[in-house]
């Protein structure tokens, strides 16, 4: 379980994040909402380690992820952020690569260039391994940040809208990936914008507003026309297909 406690933080003078007390649970699908500029990419980069903490309490698994050292802390939990700039003169297969790094640190094994294989063929990037990421169209190339992060094996997987520039293929098929690895015993945590992707696919929802946590539970709960409406500020319909929320956002 990812345990966050009384965690409010601020950029200049900004509060960002309001007292947050959440818990994320284990083996599970957990979907991050909520309206730009809410807090999650924030709330996701604490949790990750990629900021330092302000104010509260983050742990994962038991661990405080202030005491924990980077490595293990690595193992524990991959993220991959909403804005990636690594240098384009980069393969694909090299950054598929470097998520293997708090493995091996720089002497891959052969089970390390396997596990780089699968990320890739799990991503449909094999026949790409060898271009330049410059080479790549947008969702190609957040296809391989997406399998970088995967190639990790870490415990949690911590992604930032990875269904951004992803055609609705692809992303349904990351969804179902997700999904997967949760039966394989991984725990993940994803911020998507498309509502229904939140609907369908997450066993636990947490809704963001202005740097609160707004709502959460299951999908049935959370995905409501009431809630969603004051969350989003705007009217929606919600039906149901399959025992799922569907949510008519676009009309
Ligand atoms: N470097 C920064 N300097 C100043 N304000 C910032 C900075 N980074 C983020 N913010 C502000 O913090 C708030 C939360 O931003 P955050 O990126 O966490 O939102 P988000 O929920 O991920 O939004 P989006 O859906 O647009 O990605 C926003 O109001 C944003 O303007
Ligand atoms: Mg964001």
């Amino acid at each position: 379980m990812i345990c966050v406690k009384n965690l409010s933080h601020s950029i200049g003078k900004t509060s960002v994040l309001q007292d947050i007390s959440l818990e994320i649970p284990k083996g599970k699908v957990t979907a991050l909402v909520g309206p730009n500029g809410a807090g999650k990419s924030t709330l996701l980069s604490l949790i990750g380690r990629l900021m330092p903490l302000q104010t509260g309490r983050i742990s994962i698994d038991g661990s405080d992820i202030a005491q924990t050292p980077t490595r293990e802390l690595a193992r524990r939990m991959a993220i991959l952020s909403q804005t990636n700039s690594l240098g384009s003169r980069l393969r694909v297969r090299e950054l598929v690569g470097f998520g293997r790094w708090p493995h091996h640190q720089g002497r891959p094994t052969h089970e390390d260039e396997q596990l780089v294989m699968q990320a890739l063929d799990a991503l449909d990037l094999t026949a790409l391994g060898n271009r330049f990421l410059e080479e790549l169209s947008g969702g190609q190339r957040q296809r391989a940040f997406i399998a970088m992060a995967l190639a990790q094996g870490a415990d949690w997987l911590l992604l930032d809208e990875p269904l951004a520039a992803l055609d609705m293929a692809f992303a349904r098929r990351i969804m179902a990936q997700l999904v997967a690895l949760r039966e394989a015993g991984r725990s993940i945590v994803v911020v998507v914008h498309d509502i229904n992707h939140a609907a369908a696919w997450a066993d636990h929802v947490i809704a963001l507003k202005e740097g609160r946590i707004a709502a959460e539970g299951p999908p049935e709960t959370v995905c409501t026309s009431q809630v969603l409406g004051d969350i989003f500020d705007m009217e929606l319909r919600v039906t149901q297909i399959e025992g799922k929320p569907l949510v008519l956002h676009h009309l």
